[in-house]
């Protein structure tokens, strides 16, 4: 794998692999882990996402300015999401294994609002970006498991009203989710790898110097390219993630990583 460095393979007085020395990983992951799962990413197609501009569809002033835009957008990439095509890939199937075979603690936060991390069978899921398969209502903050349709006319379970329904999700100008438990993970974490994101998006971009400041954390990036974050990462791993990954998690629990 290009960019990765192994010096050593470190063994026991008996001559057998070390199991893996860490204790709190904590995973990024973006649009690029999913990308094999058949879900677009976001800059990958110019600022386009799914043939909109991002701000019309993710942002609260193009919700206020075209809602029946937003819901149908929303409602359309729920229906790709729960499309038999979409499924989870080998990077999602990795992570599964890391988190049950790691005696340490695996946390995956991830900026994607898909549910295939769980899908894989993933526990310890941060969805910082919010959930596309969740609405939330605008007066009391509820949120609602919602595999189907919303619209202007929609009612949510809480005010029994039409119209309080939003989906789920942090647009931008809007302040993601949890964190003060994310930047608490990040100081303990002895390894962070980001995966499939460009770095681009405040505050994720920051957390790999974040992780840094915490107890001697290696810091590992997975991507098909150069980011624009790629020099702050102490190793960077080039290659899709359904393919790299899977090595990684291998080399992680034979204590070779
Ligand atoms: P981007 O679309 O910005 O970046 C996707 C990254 O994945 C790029 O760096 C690609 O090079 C990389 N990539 C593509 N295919 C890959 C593969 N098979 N294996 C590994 N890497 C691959 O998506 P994000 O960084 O996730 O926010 O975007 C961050 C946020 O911006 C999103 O969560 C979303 C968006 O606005 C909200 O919706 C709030």
């Amino acid at each position: 794998m290009a960019g990765q460095r192994i010096l050593f393979w470190p063994c026991n007085k008996q001559g057998a692999p070390m199991a893996s020395h860490y204790k709190n990983i904590v995973i990024l992951t973006g649009a690029g882990i999913s990308a094999e799962s058949g879900i677009s990413t976001f800059r990958d197609s110019n600022g386009l996402w799914e043939n909109h501009d991002v701000m019309e569809v993710a942002s609260p002033q193009g919700f206020s300015a075209n809602p029946s835009l937003v819901y149908r957008f929303y409602n359309e990439r729920k229906k790709q999401l729960q499309s038999i095509e979409v499924k989870p890939n080998l990077a999602h199937e990795a992570l599964v294994e890391l988190q049950s075979k790691l005696p340490g603690n695996v946390t995956i936060v991830t900026q994607n609002v898909d549910d295939l991390h769980e899908r894989s069978g993933s526990r310890d899921v941060i969805h910082m970006h919010g959930e596309l398969l969740k609405s939330r209502c605008l007066k009391t903050e509820q949120i609602f498991k919602t595999l189907g349709d919303i619209d202007e006319l929609s009612i949510c379970e809480c005010c029994q009203t039409p119209g309080n329904l939003r989906p789920h999700i942090v647009w931008f100008g809007e302040i993601p989710m949890f964190m003060n438990q994310i930047e608490s993970l990040l100081h303990e974490a002895d390894l962070f790898l980001s995966i499939g994101t460009s770095g681009q998006v405040y505050p994720a971009s920051m957390f790999v110097q974040i992780a840094k400041l915490g107890n001697e954390c290696k810091t590992v990036e997975v991507n098909v390219e150069e980011t624009a974050v790629s020099w702050n990462f102490d190793e960077k791993v080039q290659g899709p993630a359904g393919e790299t990954v899977p090595v990684i998690v291998e080399n992680i629990l034979k204590g070779h990583f």
